[in-house]
């Protein structure tokens, strides 16, 4: 990235944008571009202090040029070999005359060697300047650079040493940091700790987690549950075991190509969400949930894109990782229609998705559900996108058996006292979610009257409930005829063979 910045600094670029939050390390690497030749100065404008020379005294206003408008005229008036750093502009770019001046000054810089730089946290291009602009995001710190950051820290606690191994796991740990996160975690692991080691990588795993937690729209979940809690799917457990190394060194050398994603279908209550969540376990890896609902930010233009951006940017950090897009056709419902009510920004938030994840390289898998296809825009299922689409059907008779088993089992009950068989076949069209409601329900009621719970408490709550399946049969039925043609049971087949007769 910093290459890319140089070369088109080198090549005369009049305009780049750069997205980022990190203003001193963005500062610091257009410093060193700076140093190339032909030797540039660098101002910079902040609204705060008009333009003041970068390294000299900040004197307030000494060029009169606190407004945009001054400042963009001002730097057209400057000599040749110069990078202008505007930080900030974006509350203003959009009116109408720094608008004009900042295409006047791309106009006037041609031939020379100017650039300006726009550095914000997020996007705001006027239409007027889009083709004008080169836009870049600024990367987080790779390994490299939280290498140096991590022997700065060493250096000023003397004599600390630390093994290869407690290192790369240090600095893997704060991967996903900005480099003023990653000193901040790097000095607390060392305060509370006696010693930097490689038990610090917990306290900096745990505090890369509250960050995340505050940026607010990624989340990590921790999921206690193990796969074999989920009751039959046999098949898409069969196709996530398989694939439980996909992501070593191991399977690259063998060539195997990166697994990108996998979408699961289904009727609602069917263990979607819980397949999802236990793949961290199964895979080892961190598991990010991306809350589509907290991406949409209409306060200002721009800011859902910004949002977006910096959520997959964090995921990327962290990967290999798995991303968590629960109940996919709410985030992106209406995209598909003509109405748009909001400008449009959820079909551009869901061409920016689509784009990263057909250009994505870093090893991010998406793991996505849903329960409508037909709010899902056709572009999620083209082949391709997905490594692989899976339906969820309602469980079969032994499916629901096994879900007895397992709730029971969760509860610490001896299934021996209970007829599994029974059970399973009065719970006819029941989803998993259902069977456990309705095993809650029996124990609620025999706790009320202070006793254990008995196979007719069950089949009292089963008889009691109605089931989506049956107040819903239309919706059902149609999910179920369209993904027979398009996607592969999530079921084994033989389950699926017996589904086919009931
Ligand atoms: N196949 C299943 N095996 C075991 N439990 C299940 C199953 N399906 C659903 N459940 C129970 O119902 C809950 C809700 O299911 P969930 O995964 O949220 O369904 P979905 O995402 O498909 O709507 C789960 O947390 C689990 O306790
Ligand atoms: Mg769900």
């Amino acid at each position: 990235m910093k290459e890319e910045l140089s070369i088109l600094i080198q090549a005369q670029y009049p305009l780049i944008y750069l997205v980022t939050s990190e203003e001193e390390r963005t500062e610091q690497a257009i410093a060193t571009i700076a140093q190339l030749r032909p030797q540039r100065r660098i101002y910079i404008w902040t609204v705060t202090h008009g333009i003041v020379e970068y390294g000299q005294p900040r004197n307030v206003n000494q060029h009169n040029t606190i407004s945009p408008e001054a400042a963009i005229e001002w730097t057209i008036r400057q000599k040749d070999s110069s990078i202008f750093i505007f930080k900030d502009l974006h509350p203003f770019i959009d009116s109408p005359a720094t608008t004009r001046w900042l295409r006047d000054a791309i106009a006037s810089f041609k031939g020379t060697q100017k650039t300006i730089i726009l550095m914000s946290p997020m996007q705001q291009i006027p239409i007027e300047l889009e083709k004008e602009v080169v836009v870049l995001d600024f990367p987080l710190p790779d390994l490299t650079e939280l290498n140096q950051v991590l022997d700065r820290q060493l250096e000023k606690n003397r004599g600390r040493r630390l093994t290869t191994e407690a290192r790369e796991k240090l600095l893997k740990a704060a991967l996903g940091l900005t480099r003023d996160e990653a000193e901040k975690v790097y000095r607390k692991a060392q305060v509370t700790a006696e010693q930097l080691t490689e038990k610090e990588v917990d306290i900096v795993l745990s505090e890369k987690k509250q960050l995340i937690r505050r940026n607010g729209i990624l989340e990590f979940i921790e999921e206690d549950e193990t796969i074999d809690a989920v009751g039959g799917l046999e098949e898409l457990k069969r196709w996530l075991k398989q694939r439980s190394n996909a992501f070593t060194e191991r399977a690259r050398e063998y060539g195997l190509p990166q697994p990108k994603g996998m979408l699961i279908l289904g009727v609602p209550g069917c263990g979607k969400s819980l397949i999802a969540k236990t793949t961290s376990r199964l895979w080892g890896l961190p598991l990010l949930r991306l809350d589509m609902g907290r991406v949409y930010d209409g306060s200002m233009v721009g800011r859902s894109e910004a949002n977006l951006r910096n959520a997959l940017k964090t995921a990327e950090s962290i990967s290999p990782a798995i991303l968590f897009i629960d109940e996919l056709d709410k985030s992106f419902a209406g995209t598909s229609g003509s109405s748009d009510s909001d400008g449009g920004t959820s079909s551009r938030i869901f061409g920016s998705f689509l784009t990263w994840m057909q250009e994505k390289t870093s090893p991010v898998f998406v793991m996505a559900t849903a329960n409508r296809v037909e709010r899902l825009p056709g572009e999620f299922l083209r082949k391709g996108r997905f490594d692989e689409l899976f339906f969820v059907d309602l469980p079969t008779a032994d499916e629901r058996k096994e879900i007895f088993n397992i709730h029971l089992l969760k509860r610490k009950r001896d299934i021996t006292r209970f007829d599994l068989e029974q059970l399973a076949k009065v719970a006819d069209g029941f989803s998993g979610a259902e069977i456990e409601q309705a095993l809650v329900a029996a124990m609620y009621e025999a706790f009320a009257q202070d006793r254990e719970f008995t196979q007719l408490d069950i089949i009292a709550a089963i008889k009691a409930t109605l089931p989506l399946s049956k107040t819903m049969t239309e919706q059902v039925t149609a999910l179920r005829d369209w993904a027979r043609q398009r996607a592969r049971p999530a079921a084994s087949s033989v389950a699926e063979y017996q589904r086919m007769e009931f």
